[in-house]
């Protein structure tokens, strides 16, 4: 598999870093200053986003949105939302009460900062805002639909049956016990595959994808979220805290379910390339889609 170094790096890392700045923009727009009354709350929320995520799922949503021309005013609102949802995720996630982590993102987390009520309702204000934002979207009459259509397919995401909760509630439920490869496989694709593919699809949405561009991005997302989820798992085993900005090896300390504790890393590793690849081919029948493939390889080599 060609890789993103051996072409185009620099122009990924400039495509990246001006996505990046974009993103910064909308989001200290859509988002209270933290003088707003009652500050604590919106510092807490600021403090989590603004820390230097990769940014990753509404990267996904504006490179797919572009091939289809979808307007920065619809597609930019509809990225920060699926960050916000995010970033509530993780702050929620690192909790006492679920993953019990002191790092992320380089920094301290937000409840170690800001305590674990205001850490509970700074998530709970991210999520809301999320969908705030979206209903907010200014649409002509004419393209109300997709907006409704954009709503759901986040909700779904996040939500208990295939999404992101679901996923989060079987991780708990499976620490300590014994799993098997479709338990594994079930947990990574709700918890983070869900929101992954959600944002690809988002793109399509507002674009007007037909049924069958729709069927290749959600093959895109899901293939690309899982192999983002094992890598994830890999990295809590090889990467430094200094690389993955929060503190590696609670997996195994929590006897998570993770591809490296039931198969090893090597044999992790070639699954999520094996996942990559899948997900390059299923771009094939897009004559645009060279930001999504340079993210799908991205995915693979990431270290952070
Ligand atoms: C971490 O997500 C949680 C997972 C779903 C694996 P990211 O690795 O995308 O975290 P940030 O946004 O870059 O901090
Ligand atoms: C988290 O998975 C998935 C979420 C929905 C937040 P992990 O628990 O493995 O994520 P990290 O390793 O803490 O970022
Ligand atoms: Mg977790
Ligand atoms: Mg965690
Ligand atoms: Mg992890």
């Amino acid at each position: 598999m060609r890789s993103v170094s051996e072409r185009g790096a620099t122009d990924l890392a400039e495509y990246l870093s001006a996505q990046r700045e974009r993103l910064h923009r909308w989001l200290d727009q859509l988002v209270p200053s933290e003088t707003t009354p009652p500050e604590v709350i919106h510092r807490a929320m600021r403090y989590s986003l603004f820390a230097g995520g990769k940014r990753l799922r509404p990267i996904l949503a504006i490179a797919t949105g572009e091939m289809f021309d979808v307007p920065e005013s619809w597609l930019l609102p509809t990225a920060c939302a699926l960050e916000m949802i995010h970033t509530y995720s993780l702050i929620h996630d690192d909790l006492p009460a679920l993953d019990n982590d002191d790092w992320r993102r380089g920094r301290p987390t937000c409840h170690k900062v800001f305590g674990e009520a205001i850490a509970l309702l700074a998530g709970d204000a991210l999520l809301t805002l999320a969908f705030r934002t979206l209903a907010e979207i200014p649409i002509p009459n004419s393209h109300r639909d997709r907006q409704a259509r954009v709503i759901a397919e986040i909700a779904r995401a996040a939500g208990t049956v295939e999404g992101m909760i679901g996923g989060q509630v079987l991780d708990l439920l499976t620490e300590g016990e014994p799993f098997d490869e479709p338990t594994l496989t079930a947990i990574h694709r709700m918890k983070t595959g869900a929101l992954i593919t959600a944002s690809v699809r988002v793109g399509g949405i507002w674009g007007g994808a037909e049924p069958e561009q729709m069927h290749a991005l959600t093959r895109y997302g899901e293939c690309l979220g899982l192999a983002f989820q094992i890598i994830d798992d890999v990295l809590d085993v090889t990467g430094t805290p200094e690389e993955i900005g929060k503190t590696p090896g609670k997996d195994a300390a929590a006897r998570k379910a993770t591809y490296p504790s039931l198969y090893g890393l090597e044999a992790s590793r070639q699954k999520a390339q094996a996942l990559i690849g899948e997900a390059l081919e299923a771009l094939r029948p897009f004559p645009r889609s060279e930001r999504l493939a340079d993210l799908a390889r991205l995915v693979l080599e990431r270290r952070a």
